[in-house]
């Protein structure tokens, strides 16, 4: 005991040394400190405060917290995709690893949103959502982030100009062509929607500057360095293709259910509070978003966003 307890405390004493700090300083100072509680840990009274409904529905507050899990899950997942492009000597076991856990928490995201599609009553969102004009979920920052994070953005410009841009490497330019900026641009005038420009006002500048850092060394970009060096293996394949599939076509689809359930009307749809024509919008054959479209056959490809059973390996 006494020699496990020597062993610590000159480890201790080499960690306090190195930056010419004394030892016992820190023990005088652990000798005061409080014992660490769950709720101080994880800031829970925070995090139990940060649902302020807008009006008086039962409802509301489950619309805000699935929201808040949702951005939750979206940045457990950003901080897998962020350690693939940043960390030096990532192989395809590491990171076959990190893309397993996104896959998780997307499950997890799929499963769960029956919260929304079934969890509200429909009289009551439809009434609470007028208080949240021209909010949307359509603002999620992470959302564009794990985007960014998988696949160059000559990949997210909208479908009709992609073929045109694809190699295009000027970030300014790409960006103006993103999927959602078409999105939220009223067809009639050309006019970005009020939830376009004040979402842009926000975080235009550091999602460009962000997708700069991030050129070249996507999560596609790691792949197919791991490809060309005859590295690549079927269980990363397998995780990038399920990926891919979750946040492309599973989540959209599931999303898209909670659009029709709330939105859907004879004879006038209801309009999006972001402003877009969320009909056409929303449903990924739509959009024909796809992080590795080098791991899909065309065939997989050209029935994006229907729902095929279960992806084939492309080998
Ligand atoms: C009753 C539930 C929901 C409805 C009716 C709904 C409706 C919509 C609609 C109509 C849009 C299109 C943009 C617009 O014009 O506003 C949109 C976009 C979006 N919403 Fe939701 N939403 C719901 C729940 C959620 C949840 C829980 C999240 C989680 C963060 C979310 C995240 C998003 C995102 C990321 C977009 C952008 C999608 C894209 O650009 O492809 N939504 N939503």
């Amino acid at each position: 005991m006494e020699s496990e307890l020597k062993t610590r405390i000159d480890a201790l004493e080499a960690k306090y040394a190195v930056s010419g700090q004394a030892l016992l300083d820190y023990l005088d100072g652990l000798v005061e400190t409080d014992y660490l509680k769950y709720w101080d840990y994880i800031h829970l009274d925070t995090l139990l405060s940060l649902q302020s409904p807008r009006t008086k529905h039962h409802d509301e507050p489950i619309f805000i917290m699935y929201h808040q899990i949702t951005e939750l899950y979206f940045k457990l997942c950003l901080h897998e995709l962020k350690d693939v492009i940043e960390s030096e000597g990532m192989d395809a076991t590491l990171m076959e690893e990190r893309l397993r856990r996104c896959n998780t928490y997307f499950k997890a995201l799929d499963n769960s949103f029956s919260i929304m599609v079934d969890g509200m009553d429909r009289k009551q969102f439809l009434k609470f959502r007028m208080a949240l004009l021209p909010a949307s979920g359509f603002q999620s920052a992470q959302y564009r982030m794990i985007e960014m994070a998988c696949a160059p953005l000559n990949q997210l410009v909208h479908i009709d100009h992609r073929q045109e841009m694809a190699e295009e490497k000027d970030v300014t330019t790409l960006f103006k062509k993103l999927y959602w900026q078409s999105g939220a641009t009223i067809a009639a005038t050309g006019e970005k929607t009020l939830t376009l420009i004040q979402f842009e006002e926000k975080y235009a500048a550091g999602f460009q500057a962000q997708a700069s850092q991030w050129a070249g060394r996507t999560v596609s970009h790691r792949m197919a360095d791991l490809t060309e060096a005859g590295k690549m293996t079927e269980g990363l394949r397998e995780q990038a293709r399920a990926f891919d599939r979750h946040v492309n076509v599973l989540w959209p689809l599931s999303h898209y259910k909670s659009a029709v359930r709330y939105l859907a009307k004879k004879p006038a749809d209801v309009r999006a509070t972001g402003g877009t024509n969320w009909q056409k919008y929303l449903p990924p054959r739509m959009q024909l978003r796809i992080f590795f479209p080098h791991m899909w056959t065309q065939t997989e490809k050209d029935a994006w966003g229907t729902l095929p059973s279960k992806p084939s390996v492309n080998k």
